[in-house]
């Protein structure tokens, strides 16, 4: 059976590494025609050279970085070329991320900031900018990434799950929006999951971001990428509004099954 998304254009932010990198790879695998932006040009080329290998009919890619509305500004006219007159299907929003583990006795502002500019600032600015390009009644998606950390609160994430939260609310906002234009509005939620995330998190320390995986069997990129495609491969009347996704080993935040180490 053909694909829904063959020949589509499609959109992703955060696409050099984890979910991002992953659902360009799924989108491929579909025959759909890619937009990907992140800060690291280096791995968007190898993403960008994967994608085309797994079936993309044309993969491009653009520096991006979503906390700064210029450079938002310059992605999108750049992806307005690229779509010529055609319209964009798919907008996926996944770049962000955490910073740092302190308390908000110890918090830095350099990582809060970074927290709202990257998961609150850059979904809307990215939105704001992408809007124009989604056609109506044609069954376009705007699918945010968020995390259990917006629906469940533990310490040391007072920023992160505040930007979480933030997404969430985002996703909901622009529901009652775009009522009525036929563009959907999904956020995709994942619970513990390994990908790049830990090693920002713990800003460059691999010993701490393996410990966190150990004894468990988290999620794994190609897990969120295989959902972003259903979501967006649904029938155009059908909106997947909300999905929150969690490793079997995974009970609630803080609750993670661990097996003894070999
Ligand atoms: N892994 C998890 O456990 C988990 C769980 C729930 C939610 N999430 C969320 O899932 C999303 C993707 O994270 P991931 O797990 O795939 O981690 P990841 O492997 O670290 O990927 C993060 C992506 O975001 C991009 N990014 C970060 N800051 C950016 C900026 N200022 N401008 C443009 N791109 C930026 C990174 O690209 P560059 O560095 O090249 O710019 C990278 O492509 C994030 O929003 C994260 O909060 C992750």
């Amino acid at each position: 059976m053909k694909s829904p998304l063959k020949n589509q254009w499609i959109l992703i932010t955060g696409a050099s590494s984890g979910f991002g990198a992953a659902a360009a790879r799924a989108f491929a695998a579909q025959g759909a025609k890619l937009l990907l932006g992140a800060r690291r040009l280096e791995r968007l080329k190898k993403v960008t050279k994967a994608a085309k290998k797994a079936g993309a009919p044309v993969a491009y890619f653009h520096e991006l970085d979503v906390s700064q509305t210029a450079s938002v500004e310059t992605f999108m006219a750049w992806a307005k070329q690229k779509l010529k007159t055609q319209p964009l299907h798919v907008l996926i929003n996944t770049a962000g991320g955490a910073h740092g583990v302190e308390t908000v006795a110890e918090g830095k502002d350099a990582d809060w900031e970074m927290m709202m500019q990257t998961n609150v600032l850059g979904v809307l600015r990215v939105t704001r900018a992408a809007l124009p390009l989604l056609p109506h009644d044609a069954g376009a998606t705007i699918i945010n990434i968020g995390s259990l950390a917006g629906r469940a609160a533990y310490s040391g994430a007072s920023a992160y799950c505040a930007a979480k939260a933030g997404e969430l609310q985002i996703t909901r906002v622009l529901r009652h929006e775009l009522f009525g234009t036929g563009i959907r509005v999904s956020t995709v939620d994942p619970g513990l999951a390994e990908t790049e995330f830990a090693l920002v998190r713990f800003k460059g320390d691999r010993q701490k971001a393996k410990d966190l995986y150990a004894g468990t069997n988290p999620l794994v990129a190609a897990d969120i990428a295989e959902i972003l495609v259903w979501v967006a491969s649904r029938p155009p009347h059908v909106n997947i509004d909300e999905m929150l996704i969690k490793p079997v080993d995974q009970a609630d935040m803080g609750k993670v099954f661990k097996r003894p180490l070999k």
